[in-house]
Order: structure tokens, then C-alpha cells, then sequence
């Protein structure tokens, strides 16, 4: 039988990538809806030519054209009401979760709540709410099924092995553009510069927090939610060449690595086809013509960010929500080059600071917290000077 998909951020770069696995491999996909915040236009071309049950649109402005100007059989979600209705009214077994920011959390939950197992792209739900969404697949039994390169290589590493064995986890990151720059330059750093990433072609707001590192950031808290492993054992460690996705270190001394040439179509189509694997589309053979392996320690002077990241997941509580919402403000300001590329770590750790964490979050904390920062942020923050 085949696998039943809705994909979540279908005109976004995961998105999209996870349409031509759906394409590839149709005889195991069917792909029943998709959703994209304003992208009404790839949105419409992707519904006629998938042919979709369902599609949603967070902007509801786009409501009459979408309807407009597809089949009559696709029903048509907008809005986020409308965009939670299409994850629980259609019968599926796996949510692509591709989305963006902190919108990606509350359709998790949906997808959770309504029995969907999650191909989790969306690392943001984890690094807002990880204590909730790992407590409710659990009681719900429903996987969350990484598609994050690094924690793909990890759940890779890890199958068939007892987690009690793990001694450290090696998480793996490129050190974005900036990573042999002076630091003393990084005032100057233009959106153009920060945008062009050396190894991966990525959605903007993921391109900067790889700049910045704040993206590994985020995946420390990730890997802490995903695989149960306290974050002192989670080591980072810079990469260049991004071709080892990540590592496992077990307790005997040895160590499980997992590579390949930097290509989202591998992790995407793992989390899909699991527990089995399928022919796939990525050519490796230029893996070893000149394969050099680097590895270093990360500076956190450097990367003030990713400190920013291990000390919110030390707090844990609402501190990570308030860091996610404060990064989403800061590098939205930076894009639309307001801020600089130096202030997006300070304007964050202000926020941090200013912050009043709740221990023990419900899912209505989670969301304040998120709230209280996007205002903090823009009103104190930034009104009051940098
Ligand atoms: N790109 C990668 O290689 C990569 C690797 C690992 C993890 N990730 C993670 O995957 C997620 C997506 O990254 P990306 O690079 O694919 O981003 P992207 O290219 O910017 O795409 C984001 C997608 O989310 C949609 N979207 C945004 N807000 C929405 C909402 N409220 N409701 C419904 N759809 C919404 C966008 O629609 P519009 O097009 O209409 O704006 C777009 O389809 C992020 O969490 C990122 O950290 C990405």
C-alpha cells in the first residue's frame, strides 16, 4: 500500500526537494495535501500537476485565487485554522513538516494529535517546545522521523544499536561563509555575503542562521529532544566540507559516522521510505575525487550565537522559545537590513535576559513566551537603540 503525504511548506526548499522524492518513488507516495504560507503561484502549479485532495494557504488573502484556478476536487484550506484543519482532516501517515519559524510548532502538534508520524524538517518545534512534542508522540505512538541532515546521520548511526551504549554525540557543521573571515570584518558582512552558504542551497532564514550558527545552535537543542542525550554529551564539531552528517560515539571507543555528498534529497527520502531504504537520485560519485576531511572545535567568540543556543537549553523551560522568536525578529531585521550582521547575537541575548523563564511549560507558556519576545524585541529592543 502505498504511504499517504501531506506536505507542509511545499514551495519552500524542502518542500520542494520532497516532491520530486514523491515524484521519483510513485509507486510508494501518494501525495494527498500541501500548504505554503503566500506562494500562491508554485502552489497552484504544484497542485495541477500532483493533483492533491486537499491545499492550504496560510495567507488568506490568496483564498479566491487559489480556488480559482485549480480543480474543483482539491478543497482549499486557508489561514492557520485553515492550514491545522488540513493536517487533521486528511487521512495520511507521514506530515513533511517543512515549514519555517516557530509556525511550524502548532501543525506538529496537529499532525501528532491526529495520529501522523512527523518527517520533522521544521527543527524550530523542537527548539520551542521539544518537551512537548517528544511527550505527546509518545503517548500518541506516533515517530518523529528527523530529516535534518545531521540528525538523519545520527538516527542512521544509532539503528540497531542500545541508546544506553551512547557515550557522545558529534554533531557536525560547516562553519557557514564567514568561517576562516576575521572576526574583526564581521561588522561589514552584507546580506548578499551572508546568503551565499559554501556547501548547502537552503530557504533564506536558514541560510543566515547557518551564518551566524545559530542554526547549530538549534540543532544542539534538537539532538538533545530527539535522541534523549543530555548536552553535555552532544559535541560540536566544524566541518568544511560537510561530508560526514554527524557521528555517534559509543562506549567501547568506537565511533559511527554518516556520509555522503551535502544533498537534502538523502535525508528527505530516508525519513520517508524508513524502515526501508529505495533507489535514490543523488550522484555520489564525486565524493572521492578529492575528499579532504577537516575537523575543528568551534570558537564561541566567533559564534555567539551558538553559545546563546547551549546556555537555552541549559535553562531549558521557555528559554528556548524566547530565543527562536528573538532570532526569527533578528534575522528578518538583518535580512531587511536594518540590523547588522554583528548585532543580530546582542539584540538576541538582550531579549534572553529581559526574559522571565517558566520551569515547566504547558503548550500556552510556549506560545506566550513566543510572543513576549516578538514584542519585546520590537519595542524595546530595537525602538530603544542597539
Ligand atoms: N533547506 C534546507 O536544506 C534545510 C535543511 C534542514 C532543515 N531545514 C529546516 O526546514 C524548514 C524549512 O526550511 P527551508 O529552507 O525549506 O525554508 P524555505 O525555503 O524558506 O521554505 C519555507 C516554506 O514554509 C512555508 N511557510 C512559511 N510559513 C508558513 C505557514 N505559517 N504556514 C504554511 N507554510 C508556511 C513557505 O511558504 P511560501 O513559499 O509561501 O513562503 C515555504 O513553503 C526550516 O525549519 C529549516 O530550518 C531546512
Amino acid at each position: 500500500m502505498k504511504k499517504r503525504i501531506i506536505i507542509l511548506g511545499s514551495t519552500g526548499s524542502i518542500g520542494k526537494n520532497a516532491l520530486k522524492i514523491v515524484n521519483h518513488l510513485k509507486d510508494e507516495f501518494e501525495l494527498v495535501a500541501i500548504a505554503a504560507n503566500s506562494n500562491v503561484k508554485d502552489l497552484i502549479e504544484q497542485i495541477n500537476t500532483f493533483k492533491p485532495e486537499g491545499a492550504g494557504i496560510f495567507d488568506e488573502r490568496h483564498h479566491k485565487n487559489l480556488s480559482e484556478n485549480v480543480n474543483s476536487k482539491c478543497r482549499i484550506f486557508s489561514g492557520q485554522r485553515g492550514i491545522r484543519a488540513l493536517v487533521r482532516e486528511h487521512e495520511a501517515d507521514i506530515v513533511v513538516n517543512s515549514i519555517v519559524g516557530a509556525a511550524g510548532l502548532l501543525p506538529t502538534l496537529d499532525s501528532i494529535e491526529s495520529g501522523k508520524s512527523v518527517a520533522l524538517a521544521n527543527k524550530e518545534s523542537l527548539v520551542v517546545a521539544g518537551k512537548l512534542v517528544m511527550a505527546e508522540a509518545k503517548k500518541n505512538n506516533v515517530e518523529i522521523l528527523p530529516v535534518d541532515s545531521e540528525h538523519s546521520a545520527i538516527w542512521q548511526c544509532l539503528i540497531g544499536e542500545n541508546y544506553s551504549n551512547i557515550k557522545n554525540i558529534i554533531l557536525t557543521a560547516s562553519g557557514g561563509p564567514f568561517l576562516k573571515r576575521n572576526i574583526d570584518t564581521y561588522e561589514s558582512i552584507t546580506v548578499e555575503e551572508a546568503l551565499d552558504h559554501p556547501n548547502w542551497d537552503m530557504g533564506n532564514k536558514i541560510t543566515i542562521d547557518s551564518a551566524t550558527l545559530m542554526n547549530k545552535g538549534f540543532e544542539f537543542i534538537e539532538t538533545h529532544w530527539l535522541f534523549g542525550i543530555p548536552g553535555d554529551r552532544i559535541k560540536i564539531m566544524i566541518h568544511p566540507q560537510s561530508i560526514v552528517h554527524s557521528m555517534v560515539e559509543f562506549n567501547d571507543g568506537s565511533i559511527k559516522a554518516q556520509i555522503g555528498i551535502p544533498d537534502m534529497r538523502i535525508p528527505i527520502q530516508f525519513a520517508l521510505t524508513y524502515p526501508e531504504r529505495k533507489k535514490g537520485t543523488v550522484d555520489n560519485r564525486s565524493l572521492f575525487n578529492s575528499m579532504q576531511l577537516e575537523f575543528e572545535q568551534p570558537d564561541l567568540e566567533q559564534y555567539p550565537c551558538l553559545r546563546l543556543a547551549i546556555q537555552a537549553l541549559k535553562v531549558s523551560g521557555t528559554a528556548p522559545a524566547v530565543l527562536n522568536a528573538a532570532n526569527e525578529m533578528a534575522v528578518n531585521a538583518f535580512l531587511r537590513k536594518e540590523i547588522k550582521f554583528t548585532e543580530i547575537p546582542v539584540l538576541i541575548e538582550r531579549t534572553v535576559k529581559n526574559h522571565d523563564v517558566i520551569d515547566d511549560p504547558i503548550l500556552e507558556d510556549y506560545l506566550e513566551a513566543d510572543r513576549w519576545a516578538r514584542d519585546y524585541f520590537k519595542n524595546e529592543v530595537v525602538r530603544n537603540g542597539n
